[in-house]
Order: C-alpha cells, then sequence, then structure tokens
C-alpha cells in the first residue's frame, strides 16, 4: 500500500487505436491529478486472448507484468470505449486475465470509469456494462461523477488534446471522488481536493 495520502492508480485505455479518444481521456487526467495522486498507464497490447489452456501452462509475461501492476495500484482508472452498446472486446479480455484466481489484483480496489466515443449518445451503455463485471471482479465501481465524452471528434484538438472544458471538469471530480473514496476505504481521511 501506498504511503498515507499518496494514490497510485494504473489508468487501462479499451482502445488500441493510436489515435484513440479513450487514451486520450487518460493522457487528460494524468494533467488533471489531484495532489499525491499518479496514474501509471498500462498497454493492453501486450496481452494475448485469454486461454484457458495457456493459463494452465503459467501465465505469459505480458499477463503476469499486467496483473503485478494492477495488483501495485491503490486504484483504477478505465476508460472504455463503447463497442455494439458494451466494452470493447480488448477490455473485456484483459478483465478476464484479471479476474483469475488466485488473488484477482482487481478485488476490493475503488475503480473510476469514464468513456469517449465518437457518437452524440457517448458510452452510457457501454458503461453500465463495464459495471455490470466489475460486480464480479469485486472491483469497487464509482458511482459518480459520469465522465461520458459525446460527439468526441469535437472535443479534442488534433494533436488529440482534451479541450472541452465541461469534460474536463468532469474528470477532475472524477479524480477527486476517486482520491476521497480510495483515501477513506484506507481509514485515512482526506482534505477536500478543488
Ligand atoms: C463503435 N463505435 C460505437 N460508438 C458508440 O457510441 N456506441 C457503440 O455501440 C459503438 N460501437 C462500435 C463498434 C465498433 C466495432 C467500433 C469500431 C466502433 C464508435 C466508437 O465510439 C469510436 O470508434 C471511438 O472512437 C472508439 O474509441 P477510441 O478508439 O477512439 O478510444
Amino acid at each position: 500500500m501506498s504511503p498515507v495520502g499518496a494514490i497510485k492508480v494504473v489508468g487501462i485505455s479499451g482502445s488500441l487505436r493510436k489515435g484513440s479518444y479513450n487514451s486520450a481521456l487518460l493522457r487528460a487526467a494524468a494533467e488533471l491529478l489531484p495532489d499525491g495522486m499518479t496514474l501509471d498507464v498500462v498497454d493492453l497490447a501486450e496481452l494475448p486472448f485469454y486461454n484457458n489452456d495457456v493459463e494452465q501452462q503459467g501465465l505469459p509475461p505480458g499477463v503476469q507484468r499486467f496483473r503485478e501492476r494492477i495488483a501495485g495500484a491503490d486504484a483504477l482508472l478505465l476508460a472504455a470505449p463503447e463497442y455494439n452498446f458494451s466494452i470493447s472486446g480488448v477490455l473485456k479480455n484483459a478483465l478476464e486475465w484479471a479476474s483469475r484466481p488466485p488473488d484477482p489484483p482487481m478485488s476490493g480496489k475503488p475503480c473510476a470509469l469514464m468513456g469517449a466515443s465518437v457518437s452524440p449518445l457517448g458510452t452510457a451503455r457501454g458503461q453500465f456494462h463495464l459495471r455490470h463485471v466489475c460486480v464480479s471482479l469485486n472491483a469497487i465501481a464509482l458511482n459518480t461523477p459520469h465522465v461520458d465524452v459525446t460527439e468526441a471528434r469535437k472535443k479534442f484538438d488534433d494533436a488529440g488534446r482534451l479541450i472541452d472544458q465541461p469534460s474536463l471538469d468532469s474528470i477532475r471530480q472524477l479524480l477527486a471522488e476517486l482520491r476521497t473514496f480510495t483515501l477513506r476505504l484506507r481509514g485515512e481521511t482526506s482534505a477536500p481536493v478543488e
């Protein structure tokens, strides 16, 4: 566990796309972290498809590293694209690997969710499915605030920087809530973050 007041967050984007808006949300979050919080983003590209035969032979090194990074985190920040009204296969696959015993590393960890979509409807349906999966993993998903960046093409600049102030504000609030909740779970009190 991190020292008092310090919170190590591991960020996961459910998109492997170079120009991913969801990966860009994590970059935006990295610039909005409250005091004491750090963000370490993992790359899901090194994870093979979950296969129980492979698991029986011993976890592949990429999977082992992925699980260790989650295990070393105090909290998680998931940026989930919505694919066909659900989460991406890339993210679901990563969650399958994270879910396996012994010691599934997301169990009991606070988890903040966000998502970006090019559609005006956003990622609410996908995020709801993600909450459902979090229940299975015993990851504790924050209920609010909702960070759902709709019509993403209008809200990021050509360099992939989030430029929409309400979206930036909602990420800042989400991180503040993640901080408060994580400290509360550890039995530490927290000063409110502006
Ligand atoms: C999509 N997209 C999409 N968007 C949405 O709002 N609801 C949806 O159900 C889907 N479904 C969907 C399925 C598949 C297979 C693809 C490839 C795309 C569009 C999606 O929001 C868009 O591609 C985002 O840009 C994906 O996120 P990243 O890659 O930019 O992070």
